[in-house]
């Protein structure tokens, strides 16, 4: 939880899981309740699952007129955070400055729905990732989610630590006869680290179409990717095939990370091939899981790396650096009567309604003040 990351694009839903029928959408992400609805312009919206009236939960209420309408009294919220209609008021009809919600920008790519979770100003913002494949018509996708238990950043690392394929992944697709070297170049950037690197893969579990041309059991070509916050993109290829897969991990709350996995590839699109290709792909994550589950690094002094470990080390190092540069969500978790944690992150709108931040400002100082003397009894 301290090591979370705000002033992030978070992956947060399908597209189609949010529609006019399935709104307001109920969803989760660094340990922040969330309502997703559509506004009256059609825009995406999510706004914190906290009524600011008396706390309920929005996401148990409807969608009237472009407003997200919370079920106990009806007050009714739009993409912009403020509260438009309150249908007990009927001489007066002032609402007060204060009864707003935070509301977080969301934004459609490639079929995936990105909440930007922060205050950020929009010249300041990291870029969502580019993957061009996925609006290739020549490339088939193949989806697939799955929760884990832990804390993302061993999760992240592991897809981010390629070494591992030839020797934990060695029954599935890697191939330890041939194991990686550290002789490869690591780009940096300010949002992201890559490297290409080349490796055989596991005859056996060869999932390429067969390539004779290129002799037997040929390099693939592997162009690694580390994207902030929490994203990860594997490009395999050989030859002219081409297979590409976006990991996005989102934290749900302290104990669960959600793991997307979105492959593309322009080669055998069948249903068939589908198949083969979510088994093979859940069984290397379950050898994953076992492994990652048993790391402790943080009893060691410090984790010793090795120089083929480079590339790992760029990407803690950058996750390192944007934590450091003040997006640690650490400071808005607040604890529930019901002695649970939950997480409400400071959005734009704060910025942009002054008495609003203001009220939010205090609220975070009483929390502070809290947070310490608990830490002290
Ligand atoms: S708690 Fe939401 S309108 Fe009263
Ligand atoms: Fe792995």
């Amino acid at each position: 939880m301290k090591e979370w990351l705000k002033n992030s694009w978070y992956c947060i839903a399908r597209a189609e899981e949010l529609t006019v029928e399935t709104q307001p959408l109920k969803k989760k992400a660094l340990g922040q309740n969330l309502a997703l609805f559509i506004d009256s312009a059609g825009k995406y919206t999510a706004v914190n699952d906290v009524c600011p009236h008396m706390g309920a939960a929005l996401s148990l209420g409807c969608v009237k007129n472009g407003n997200l309408v919370c079920p106990y009294h009806n007050f009714g919220f739009g993409s912009d955070g403020k509260c438009h209609e309150v249908p007990s008021i009927l001489e007066s009809g002032k609402i007060p400055p204060t009864l707003m919600v935070d509301s977080y920008p969301i934004v459609e790519k490639y079929g995936l729905l990105w909440i930007f979770l922060g205050d950020a100003p929009e010249d300041k913002r990291p870029p969502i990732v580019d993957v061009p494949e996925f609006d290739k018509p020549e490339f088939h996708r193949l989806y697939h989610d799955l929760v884990w238990r832990g804390s993302v950043r061993p999760m992240l690392e592991n897809l981010v630590d390629f070494t591992h394929f030839s020797y934990l992944h060695a029954a599935t697709f890697g191939n330890g006869a041939h194991p990686y070297r550290d002789d490869y170049k690591v780009t940096k950037g300010e949002h992201e680290v890559s490297c290409t690197v080349y490796v055989k893969l596991n005859p056996d579990n060869w999932f390429f179409p067969p390539v004779p041309e290129l002799g037997e059991n040929p390099d693939v070509k592997v162009f690694c990717r580390y994207h902030v916050p929490t994203l990860v993109v594997n490009d395999f290829s050989i030859g002219k095939y081409k297979d590409v897969t976006l990991f996005t991990f989102t934290p749900l709350d302290e104990n669960e990370v959600l793991i997307r996995m979105y492959g593309c590839r322009n080669f055998d699109k069948s249903d068939v091939a589908d198949t083969k290709l979510k088994n093979l792909g859940e069984r290397i994550l379950e050898e994953d899981r076992l492994v990652i589950e048993s790391c402790i690094p943080e009893v060691l002094p410090r984790a010793v790396g090795v120089p083929v470990d480079k590339y790992l080390l760029a990407a803690r190092n950058l996750y390192d650096k944007v934590l450091k540069a003040g997006n640690s969500a650490a400071d808005h978790i607040y604890e529930t009567h019901r002695g649970g944690k939950i997480t409400i992150l400071p959005s734009p709108v704060r910025t942009a309604n002054e008495s609003f931040g203001r009220s939010w400002k205090r609220r975070e100082t009483q929390e502070k003040t809290a947070r310490k003397k608990r830490n002290s009894e």
